[in-house]
């Protein structure tokens, strides 16, 4: 993890210097950036070199879908890049809209399951995400979803805006993170982060699973093994995997019922990871312990939704990123991205390329 952030520092510098001594960029670019809350941090390094064109409106929820995306079809024809900030679906009629000089899409997200991958990749635009730079701030997610389950938070919380507390010597016991096995689904960036701020946790076991094995776990004294064997020991589950084919609705009854009695199910990689159907049934049934959602399928949750009835589960609005520091991070990391492919470099962190 040590060397990965300092790649990830010399990666970072050596890109601004070539942004910097870069004389040959041209302002008649058009960039379109999709939302109109795209940080300040990362305009100004689109401006530097680009004509910016912004929505006026911002590109999630309704008005995503409906003013914004109006706006977005009439301001891409000519745009030479697209920053999409947001998880609505790239459109094959926004990319119809845009032209043929349209050479890059910078999705301002880790996850890239809503940038329909196989019709850029058949115009040839390229793809860039912002891994990395927004590790931690999820990770961090994580482990509070682990303590905000394992210790009850929603049912504490509500007894104490009830004004009943329940007292006695066993009352709402929770479980243990020391001592426990944990086993992420999915080691990569944000799975590693989860792992290194666990340590002074007290861990007993880290388990992971994936395509193969990585070489970073060693360091992070994580185990190897197969889904049922995680599935089975782990105490704590966390999925840490991007949504692909593969991975939807992984989390499902099958799954769900290898699960230990007193497993806890962390999700910070999409909703779309898990069945929600199965595991409304598991936790109500008390088949695993808890669970501790910062995504779900849809987004948002209506709040007459049947998971959220239960005691035993502790919702997020999907703020795993959501950090100052971190929104500026991916936000410079966006516009970088199309500086370099908009002057024939190579991308910092491609998707597609
Ligand atoms: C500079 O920009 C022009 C016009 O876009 C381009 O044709 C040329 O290849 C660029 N030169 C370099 C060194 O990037
Ligand atoms: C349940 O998940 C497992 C493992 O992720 C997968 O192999 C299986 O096909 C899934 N079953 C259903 C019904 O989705």
């Amino acid at each position: 993890m040590l060397g990965l952030i300092f790649i990830a520092a010399v990666i970072h510098t050596s890109s601004s210097a070539n942004v910097a001594s870069n004389t040959n960029m041209t302002k008649s670019l058009k960039v379109l950036v999709s939302s109109k809350d795209f940080p300040e941090s990362g305009m100004q390094v689109l401006k530097e070199h680009f004509t910016v064109l912004q929505s006026r409106y911002i590109n999630f929820g309704e008005e995503g879908l409906t003013k914004n995306r109006e706006e977005l079809l009439n301001l891409i024809p000519g745009c030479s890049a697209l920053v999409w900030v947001s998880h609505h679906p790239i459109t094959k009629e926004l990319l119809d809209r845009a032209g043929p000089q349209l050479k890059i899409v910078s999705t301002v997200s880790a996850g890239y399951n809503h940038c329909n991958v196989p019709e850029l990749k058949a115009r040839g635009i390229k793809l860039s995400n912002t891994p990395n730079v927004l590790s931690a701030a999820v990770a961090e997610i994580a482990v509070a979803l682990m303590l905000g389950t394992a210790r009850r938070f929603t049912e504490n919380l509500e007894q104490v805006r009830r004004g009943e507390w329940e007292i006695g010597f066993d009352k709402v016991l929770g479980q243990d993170i020391a001592g426990s096995t944990v086993g992420i689904i999915g080691l990569g960036g944000i799975g590693q982060a989860v792992v290194k701020r666990l340590h002074g946790f007290e861990v007993g076991r880290f388990l992971y699973t994936g395509h193969r094995e990585k070489p970073e776990a060693k360091d992070l004294g994580a185990e190897f093994v197969n889904l049922d064997s995680l599935l089975t020991q782990s105490d704590f589950i966390v999925l840490a995997v991007p949504l692909t084919d593969e991975t939807r609705l992984m989390i499902n009854k099958t799954t769900l019922a290898k699960m230990k009695k007193n497993a806890i199910l962390i999700n910070v990689g999409r909703g779309e990871l898990v069945d929600q159907d199965a595991l409304y049934d598991a936790l109500k049934n008390k088949d695993i312990y808890a669970a501790g959602l910062d995504v779900t399928s849809p987004e948002p949750l209506p709040k007459d939704h049947k998971l959220l009835t239960l005691p035993n589960i502790f919702v997020l609005p999907h703020i795993g990123s959501a950090t100052v520091h971190t929104r500026d991070s991916m936000a410079v990391l966006a516009a970088k991205n199309v500086v370099n492919a908009l002057n024939g470099k190579p991308l910092l962190t491609p998707v597609l390329e």
